[in-house]
Formats: C-alpha cells, structure tokens, sequence
C-alpha cells in the first residue's frame, strides 16, 4: 500500500504557471534516491516514464513495461516526494480500451501513488482520456513522437512535419483538451507546431525536442546525467559538466525556467 504522500505541485499550480508564463519543469526518476534529489531540487513534475524500459531494464523499446513494473517504480518515486507532482505512464495496451484504461489507471493511482497518468493518444483515446477525467483520474496525453508505437511507426521519427500530420496534431491536441486531458506531452515535432498547440490549448504543454515555446520541458533523467545506455536522443543536454549530480539537476531547473533550455 502507498503512503500518498501531501505534494506542494497541484495540477492548480502548474495551470496557474503556464498563465503566468512560468516554466514547467520536468524530469524523468524510476526509484527513491533520484526522486528525493529530483523533489529537493524543486522539480515540478517527476515522471515515472515507460522509457524505464530502455534506460533502467536495457531494452531497445518501451513495448516490454508492465503494468507490475510501472507501480513498483511509481511506488519507490511517490514514497520519496512531498514536493513534486509525480505522473505515471501507462505502459504499452494498458489502455487498449476504456475498462482496461479505468482498472490500470486506478492501479497506478491506489497502488502507486500516482497523482497524473500519461498515456500516449491520438484521436482514437479521447473517449478514453474522458472516462478517466470523469472518474477524478487526472491525465496527460502524449502526442506527436509515441514510443509505445515504434514498431508501427517504424522508427524513432519526427511527428508532425508535413501540413496534414501537423494539422491533424493540433486537430487531436484540441480534441484531448476537450475530452479533459489537464496536461500534454508533446515529443519531437516542429517547434513552429508545438508552439501553435501551446498557444491554442488553455492548459499546459511540456515539449521534449519540440522547441521552448512550450509551457515547460522534460528529459529522460539518464540523458542529463551522459549515462543513457545506447544513443541519446539529438535534442536531449548533458548537464553533467564539471559538477555533482545535484548541480546538473539544478542547473537544468534553472535554464527550463530561464527558457535557456532547449538552446
Ligand atoms: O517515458 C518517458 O520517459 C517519456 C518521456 C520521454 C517524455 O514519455
């Protein structure tokens, strides 16, 4: 059983930053150690990402997480933070459809602790991001780049680049608003894109290798420290430069919230 620990970041907050233009700031963490440090940096958003099948378990893909694997690792971030708003992924066909979607959402909230799910969507999960923000699940829906697709999209691409795939993008972006997503995740699309989203939605979007007009950014923990197995992702920094791994994490805080990051 989870402690649910009281957190400082609401989803209130990070709608009252992204009015006021303030930067969201996001990392990925899969255990305690990291959490804490993520959580006393004053980190806004700690994801539990599936990506902790490639940089955690070694694989090539996110396609292998479990659901078990997801609330052990959620489990160890929530028990480990009171500052931090912490989001869990809901891995590869836990949401295939809407009962599945409910049970491994409430899973991952009852059990892991979570206080946001993400999940990947395109038009076809809005009815889904709708049963669970009518059910007081609160959901980011992830669109662009979806890793959980790689072998349907055949590769790690850019999203969104030519005018259909672009406008179909901002089409789904409103769509998942609608449906009553609180948060998106936007991943490697044009920054011209991303920001139009950023501007057309009310609530808050976080962009990784989509450009810095977003409301905020994330990255993959390993990928700001230099020590991802296999290749690091072209837009992803590392900030370990003649410094300790709370130096790196703070300076990454400083430079999402200074719009320094991503250059
Ligand atoms: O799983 C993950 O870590 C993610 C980030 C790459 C945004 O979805």
């Amino acid at each position: 059983m989870n402690a649910q620990n009281t957190i400082d970041i609401t989803i209130k907050q990070l709608q009252k930053m992204r009015d006021s233009n303030e930067k969201i700031a996001c990392l990925t963490a899969y255990d305690a150690a990291f959490a804490k440090l993520l959580d006393q940096a004053g980190m806004d958003i700690i994801l539990v990402g599936d990506s902790l099948g490639m940089v955690v378990q070694g694989n090539s893909s996110t396609v292998s997480v479990t659901m078990d694997d997801m609330i052990y690792h959620t489990e160890c971030v929530t028990g480990a933070t009171t500052h931090s708003l912490v989001i869990s992924d809901m891995p590869f066909m836990s949401y295939s459809n809407i009962d599945s979607a409910l049970y491994n959402a409430t899973r991952l909230m009852q059990e892991g602790g979570a206080q946001m799910v993400k999940l990947e969507a395109t038009q076809r999960q809005t009815e889904i991001v709708e049963e669970l923000s009518g059910c007081g699940i609160p959901v980011c829906a992830h669109l662009g780049l979806r890793p959980q697709y790689i072998h349907k999209l055949g590769g790690y691409h850019a999203q969104g680049a030519d005018t259909d795939s672009a406008n179909e993008l901002l089409l789904t972006a409103t769509a998942l608003e609608a449906a009553g997503a609180d948060l998106l995740l936007v991943e490697c699309i044009p920054a011209q894109l991303a920001a139009e989203i950023t501007k057309t939605v009310n609530i808050p979007v976080i962009g990784i290798g989509a450009g810095n007009d977003c409301s905020g950014q994330i990255l993959v923990l390993q990928d700001i420290l230099g020590i991802t197995p296999g290749k690091t992702p072209p837009f992803a920094k590392n900030y370990m430069q003649n410094c300790n791994i709370q130096q790196a994490v703070q300076n990454y805080i400083t430079e999402v919230k200074s719009g320094a990051f991503p250059a």
